[in-house]
């Protein structure tokens, strides 16, 4: 079978595995946590970096550490993986979920900004999702929450290497987060890091990570917290997956090139003006999609459909969605997402055009 998305590991993360392995050290107590924090801090050009266990729990603390809680209505993407929404439902917020731009397939700033017209709302945090790794126009939305005075989180869940001119997505808003699930450009098997402009913020995230312990050697805690720490394991792991993304990046800009190719009918997402996708999760809008992806299925090939959006889920259904047009579900009925990892080799991409040529 060609994976969708198979992790991409070379003998350097087996060799750093093993010498953490007899190290002992595999927990959050490990120094490379922290390494991976200055490295990533370094790689995003965000000041303050927390590595925690995945994007879903960045996600969470970075809304609590902002005061989102009941009572509060945060807007979020409906065309988005269901952990964004979880994560403010885990804080007892409410989900406004907005409608996406036809082209860019991001959530529709217009929506936005005629639903905070309305006197009656209680917005406060804006959840920006950087699409499939495409970015969101961080400064459009940043202008809208400063006129606003809203709180604006970034989930850049999937797009490490991707950049609006040179910031790197997750770090242009005061706070975002990244995923290092197994299926992302860089893995620690499961995690996630909280990206902060300032350090209060930095440090709150880290203590609620850590149980709400209080420092010294006792048990004592000022807190519910939560035991979000990243694992030694996957810091190691995670080091050394940063240092080979320059050469992951050019193999999923080659993909996506490979892709477009193919399918020159097909319909990509419109990058935003001055921005560079990291190209993650290949994806596109073709008329007859089901059809395609039956021939993929035939030969053994995986894909899958885009996410479906969050307004169809059972948890979200009774939820305010913002739309007009509702674009999110035409362009979640074409979609197919293509074998996008970057240890896909050049001759499974030969099978992968032999199969879709041949069924022409
Ligand atoms: C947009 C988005 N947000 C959040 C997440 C959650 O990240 P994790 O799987 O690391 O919890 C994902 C994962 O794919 C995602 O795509």
């Amino acid at each position: 079978m060609i994976p969708l998305f198979a992790p991409d590991m070379s003998p350097e993360e087996q060799s750093a595995m093993q010498q953490c392995l007899e190290s002992g050290w595999i927990s959050s107590a490990a120094p490379q946590v922290a390494e991976f924090e200055r490295a990533l801090a370094d790689y995003t050009g965000s000041p303050h970096v927390v590595a925690v266990q995945s994007g879903t729990a960045a996600l969470h603390l970075a809304l609590l550490v902002h005061g989102i809680g009941p009572g509060d209505e945060v807007l979020l993407p409906t065309l988005t993986f269901i952990a964004t929404a979880n994560a403010v439902r885990y804080t007892g917020a409410t989900v406004v979920l907005v409608d996406a731009e036809p082209d860019t397939w991001q959530m529709d700033p217009a929506l936005v900004e005629e639903y905070l017209a309305n006197e009656n709302h209680a917005v406060k945090a804006i959840l920006l999702v950087h699409v499939l790794g495409y970015l969101a126009d961080v400064t459009v939305w940043e202008d809208i929450a400063e006129r606003h005075g809203l709180v604006l989180i970034e989930d850049a869940a999937g797009a490490i290497g991707s950049r609006l001119g040179d910031r790197h997505a997750g770090s242009i808003a005061e706070c975002g987060i990244l995923s290092f699930n197994g299926n992302k450009l860089v893995t620690t098997g499961g995690g996630g890091a909280v990206l902060c402009q300032y350090a209060d913020v930095a440090a709150r995230v880290r203590h609620l990570a850590n149980q709400a312990k209080l420092p010294g050697p006792g048990y004592d805690h000022d807190l519910v917290g939560y035991n979000y720490r990243m694992s030694g394991l996957g810091a190691v792991l995670g080091l050394v997956q940063l240092q080979r993304l320059p050469d992951f990046l050019d193999r999923h800009r080659h993909l996506h090139e490979f892709y477009q190719e193919l399918f020159p009918e097909a319909i990509f997402p419109k990058p935003v003006e001055d921005s560079s996708p990291n190209h993650w999760l290949i994806t596109a809008r073709m008329a007859n999609r089901d059809q395609i992806q039956a021939i993929f299925d035939g030969a053994d090939i995986q894909t899958r459909p885009f996410w479906t959006p969050m307004h169809l889920q059972l948890p979200y259904a009774e939820d305010r969605y913002l739309s007009h047009h509702n674009h999110s579900e035409n362009i979640w009925k074409e979609a197919l997402s293509f074998p996008s990892g970057s240890g896909l080799t050049d001759r499974e991409l030969d099978t992968i055009r032999e199969v879709i040529v041949g069924a022409r």
